[in-house]
């Protein structure tokens, strides 16, 4: 049984045609297993977190009870995006499963969706946001190797508080833009091949050869977004990380959670006294927690 399927072309040549759809099923048990494995880590083995250092009274006297997090444009995107990212999963995977309907037609707009969304989100991050909030810095990878020595039980100072996104939310991000990139790129190229408002159909874009590798990247991109929402969504669920999903909906996370987590001097959380003194301010509207909380 091979993880793709394969159909011969009217010029004799073996193509192929998409991946083999029980890849559905490892996605799904993949994702149950590492909720299994998470689950009975946390319960069983992880030690309470310990950061370095402490917080002066001083610094924690200047965080708002309210810390901004997530604007309302970064909140909209977030839902708009998620919405459209399970109608694409469902309207995609449904009919592989035995599920009959005429998926294709919702399956490209909310494709166009995603992809609307996605533009507007490169934009906003680019230039309104702290592009660099989200990608892994020196002290995030120096802190990974410190939190695996300890777990391993030998001796390593502690690791800093975070700044606004731990490295596990930026490695996720990682994967996500991997697998979401692949999907909207193929499928823009995809739609060619089937009835759109947006142009003629004409299915001889590319060759057979092409279009095959095109339709089995986009089904690699897509069962590993199974596996990657499933991950997403277990978080956003479990009761310790519940405080961050509540900030994507209400835009704020709670001072106690900030202090006990995040570290100021890393995620500069600006109030109206440090307005124009602090110098480790972000350039980004939000990375200087100024937007609307809420
Ligand atoms: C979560 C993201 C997505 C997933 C899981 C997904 C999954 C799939 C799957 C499994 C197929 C069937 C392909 C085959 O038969 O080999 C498909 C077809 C298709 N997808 Fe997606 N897709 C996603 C995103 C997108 C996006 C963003 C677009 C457009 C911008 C899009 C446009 C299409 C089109 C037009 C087809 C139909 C092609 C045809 O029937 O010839 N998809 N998608």
């Amino acid at each position: 049984m091979g993880v793709l399927e394969w159909a011969t072309s009217p010029w004799g040549q073996r193509v192929p045609i998409h991946i083999a759809w029980f890849l559905i099923w490892v996605a799904v048990i993949a994702g149950f297993l590492f909720f299994i494995v998470h689950a009975t880590y946390l319960r069983y083995f992880a030690k309470t977190r310990e950061f370095a250092g402490g917080i002066s009274p001083a610094e924690a006297a200047r965080i708002p009870e309210h810390v901004p997090r997530h604007s309302l444009a970064a909140r909209l995107f977030h839902w708009i995006m998620a919405a459209s990212m399970f109608v694409l999963l469902f309207t995609a995977f449904l009919p592989k499963v035995g599920v009959q309907f005429n998926w294709v037609t919702y399956h490209w707009i909310a494709g166009v969706v995603l992809t609307a969304s996605i533009l507007f989100h490169i934009i906003h991050a680019s230039f309104f946001m702290d592009f660099w909030a989200i990608w892994p810095d020196r002290i995030d990878l120096r802190d990974a190797w410190r939190r695996m020595v300890r777990a391993a039980g030998k001796p390593e100072p502690p690791p800093d508080r975070f700044a606004k996104y731990p490295l596990e939310n930026k490695l996720y991000h990682g994967a996500i833009i991997a697998a979401g990139l692949s999907a909207i790129i193929t499928g823009v190229f995809m739609m060619s091949r089937v009835r759109t408002v947006f142009f003629p159909r004409n299915p001889y874009l590319f060759s057979d050869m092409t279009w095959g590798m095109m339709y089995v990247l986009h089904g690699l991109a897509g069962v590993g977004l199974i596996a990657l929402i499933m991950v997403h969504v277990y978080f956003g669920l479990r009761p310790e990380k519940r405080p961050i999903t509540k900030s994507m909906i209400f835009g704020w996370m709670s001072r106690d959670f900030y202090l006990k987590e995040h570290d100021p001097k890393r995620w500069v959380v600006e109030t109206s006294s440090s307005s124009s003194s602090s110098p480790s301010t972000s350039k980004g509207l939000e990375g200087r927690g100024l937007t609307d909380a809420g």
